[in-house]
């Protein structure tokens, strides 16, 4: 299974990719958890990527590109792998489609700005796995600890609602043109084209899954 989650910043990419990851046993591929890590390991790449993310700006797409590149280079990848939030401009999804980079699905969980705001106020994360609670919506069993190793959550710098509102902005502006783009290129019957899925992204969060399985099944 290849696939590429597509949504606006809180759409629940991380959260579904963490069912999907698991029932098709792939790596996850985060672009924004890879660069969070480069920020925590304070290297070059992570101090510059945090002034533009902390922005809530897009990190440039040769820096991005060639994170993926080397990601995809590791033996894990083989059978499979999931991209979350990653690609994001034009220029990133052509280099995919450039390079070869096969896409089995592109799904598309469908949330409206109203509900964003909220969501990423009581987000909570845990930056080793990439599992994501929220303090109302999906909490965690102890109160500020990861489900499984019981280590400490913490809260994404970018979550702060001015911060929220340009990322959304960003998405409108430089992301959602890809829905098109998937969407032109999987009805194209050309060899190749992935398959296009959309499916709505509120509601309780095992009911998402249960609509994303359904959709990547069929
Ligand atoms: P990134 O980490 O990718 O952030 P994002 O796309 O903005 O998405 P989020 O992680 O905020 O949301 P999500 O869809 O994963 O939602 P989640 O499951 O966490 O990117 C961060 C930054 O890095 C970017 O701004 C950019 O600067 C840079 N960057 C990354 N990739 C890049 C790229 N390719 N090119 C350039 N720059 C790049 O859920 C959100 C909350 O809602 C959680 O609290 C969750 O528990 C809750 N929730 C989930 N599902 C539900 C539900 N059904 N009902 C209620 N609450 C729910
Ligand atoms: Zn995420």
């Amino acid at each position: 299974m290849r696939l590429i989650l597509l949504g606006a910043p809180g759409a629940g990419k991380g959260t579904q990719a963490n069912f999907i990851k698991e029932k098709y046993n792939i790596p996850q591929i985060s672009t924004g958890d890879m660069l969070r890590a480069a920020i925590k390991a304070g290297t070059e790449l992570g101090m510059a990527a945090k002034k533009v993310m902390d922005a809530g700006g897009l990190v440039s797409d040769d820096i991005i590109i060639g994170l993926v590149k080397d990601r995809l280079a590791q033996p894990d990848c083989a059978n499979g792998y999931l991209f979350d939030g990653f690609p994001r401009t034009i220029a990133q999804a052509d280099a995919m489609k450039d390079g070869g980079v096969a896409v089995d699905y592109v799904l598309e969980i469908a949330v409206p700005d109203e509900s964003i705001i909220e969501r990423m106020d009581g987000r909570r994360c845990h930056p080793a796995s990439g599992r994501v609670y929220h303090v109302k919506f999906n909490p965690p069993k102890v109160d500020g600890k990861d489900d499984v190793t019981g280590e400490d959550l913490v809260q994404r710098d970018d979550d702060k609602a001015e911060v929220v509102k340009k990322r959304l902005d960003v998405y409108h502006n430089q992301t959602e043109v890809l829905l098109g783009y998937y969407n032109t290129w999987a009805q194209s019957g050309q060899p190749g084209a992935p398959k296009y899925r959309r499916i709505e992204g509120v509601g309780p969060v095992e009911q998402i899954r249960d609509s994303a399985f359904a959709a990547l099944s069929k």
